[in-house]
């Protein structure tokens, strides 16, 4: 037994990016860049300031760094150590979010409530310590309007977060009066910045060659170092928060998916792209194919994963996860194509995110001839889930030619944590 071949046929074109378009994609998303710097109303891209510039490579000392952009929240205490050097003395982490538990990040949560678990995680990180005096660097990963670099205020949640009473304040105050309430003085934050800034930090306080950081994981976001050539304006790394970057073709998947979602209308790329929201968009297809359209069978990335992993005949690992999500059993044929769906879904992730890449890449080199350079990504999407590196690498050749010989990714895992550590080593340089 196979799946209806019309409907699998037009389901695999939808999500199907080729050459012209992903060309398209690329110049659009160049295009909002430029617009952005001058009419930010004018882009889709909100282009948000972080008040820092690169690493010099001379940072040292001992900074706490939260890292806040997903359920799971971190606090380490690092030791910085100059020319890339640096040690993790002490490492917490604590869920937002615990099922049957509580809930956190849920509308029925309160700031107080989510603050105060942060406070209790800086608390544990220091071991109760409250006479030593430590600066902290806060990784805030959702879109954020920054004033200076340690006064950001959240604009609106992203990645399925509810909390109420965040959105519109400044997150630091929000912090430091939770430090206060749990009688905690002697932690002063100093710096809050994007997880892509962070990642961008890291990456090139390791190696030169470095001005765009991108993640690519639950969330899905990139900045990069602009240079003001054409002013007298230092570089500056923007955080572009491309995940809200419109100008795509949505098919009718991504359009149903979005209107269900906690932010309908917003961040288009994202949840076409991110970790959050692939297995979703597959489950959403597959659905149609079972002949149960709108059922939700909650795949999630890491059934992505487990699927495109299976090298076996009959691909019986395809099998097995349906079986378990959907409570079919599918056909060796069946699987396979089911197999294949999973794959053009995370193809076109790939290419997606290549795409807005390449529209940097184009705008800082302007006429001239691409810049030998990395882009940092981190994230577990870039990470684990096979067929995404070798299509980032395609779609970088496809859109760059002989070109994109002069660009490569590089993971650089864990940039958060150092990266918060680095922004608050550089509010003591600036
Ligand atoms: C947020 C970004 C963040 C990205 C990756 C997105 O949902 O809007 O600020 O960088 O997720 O964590």
């Amino acid at each position: 037994m196979a799946f209806d071949k019309n409907l699998y046929d037009s389901i695999i074109k939808e999500f199907t990016v080729d050459k012209e378009q992903l060309q398209m994609i690329a110049a659009d998303f160049r295009y909002d860049l430029k617009k952005g710097l001058v009419d930010p109303d004018e882009s889709s891209l909100r282009m948000l300031k972080s008040y820092l510039g690169l690493p010099s490579g001379k940072e040292k000392g001992e900074y706490l760094a939260l890292d806040f952009g997903g359920t799971n929240v971190r606090v380490l205490l690092i030791r910085l150590e100059g020319e890339g050097k640096f040690e993790v003395l002490k490492k917490v982490a604590k869920p937002l979010k615990v099922e049957g538990e509580y809930d956190y990040i849920g509308a029925d949560s309160t700031a107080e409530q989510m603050f105060d678990l942060l406070a209790e995680l800086i608390d544990e990180a220091i071991e109760g310590n409250h006479e030593q005096k430590y600066l902290l660097g806060h990784t805030f990963s959702f879109p954020s309007e920054q004033t200076d670099l340690n006064n950001a205020r959240l604009i609106i949640w992203t990645k399925e977060f509810a909390t109420p009473g965040v959105e519109g304040k400044v997150v630091n105050d929000l912090l430091l009066e939770a430090l206060h309430r749990r009688g905690i003085n002697n932690v002063q934050p100093a710096a809050v910045i994007n997880d892509t800034v962070a990642v961008l930090l890291s990456a090139a306080y390791k190696q030169g060659g470095t001005y765009i950081g991108s993640i690519y994981a639950t969330g899905h976001n990139t900045c990069y170092l602009e240079p003001y050539a054409d002013s007298a304006d230092k570089a500056m790394i923007l955080n572009l928060e491309s995940g809200g970057f419109m100008k795509l073709a949505p098919n009718r998947f991504d359009v149903a998916f979005d209107e269900s979602s906690e932010k309908p209308g917003e961040q288009r790329l994202e949840k076409m792209v991110s970790g959050r929201y692939m297995g979703e968009l597959f489950g959403m297809a597959l659905s149609e194919l079972l002949k149960e359209k709108g059922k939700a069978y909650g795949f999630t990335s890491i059934d992505m994963s487990g699927m495109l992993e299976d090298e076996s005949q009959g691909r019986t690992k395809v099998q097995a996860i349906v079986k378990e999500k959907t409570g079919h059993e599918l056909s060796a044929e069946e699987a396979e194509q089911v197999r294949d769906l999973a794959v053009t879904v995370v193809v076109r992730s790939a290419r997606l995110v290549t795409a807005s890449f390449v529209g940097i890449i184009w705008q800082l080199s302007g006429e001239g001839k691409v810049q030998k350079q990395h882009i940092a990504v981190d994230g577990s999407v870039y990470e684990k889930m096979p067929f995404v590196k070798e299509n980032i690498m395609r779609a970088l050749s496809e859109l760059l030619g002989e070109e994109a010989a002069q660009v490569d990714t590089v993971l650089d895992n864990g940039g958060s944590g150092l990266g918060a550590a680095l922004a608050a080593a550089m509010s003591v340089e600036n």
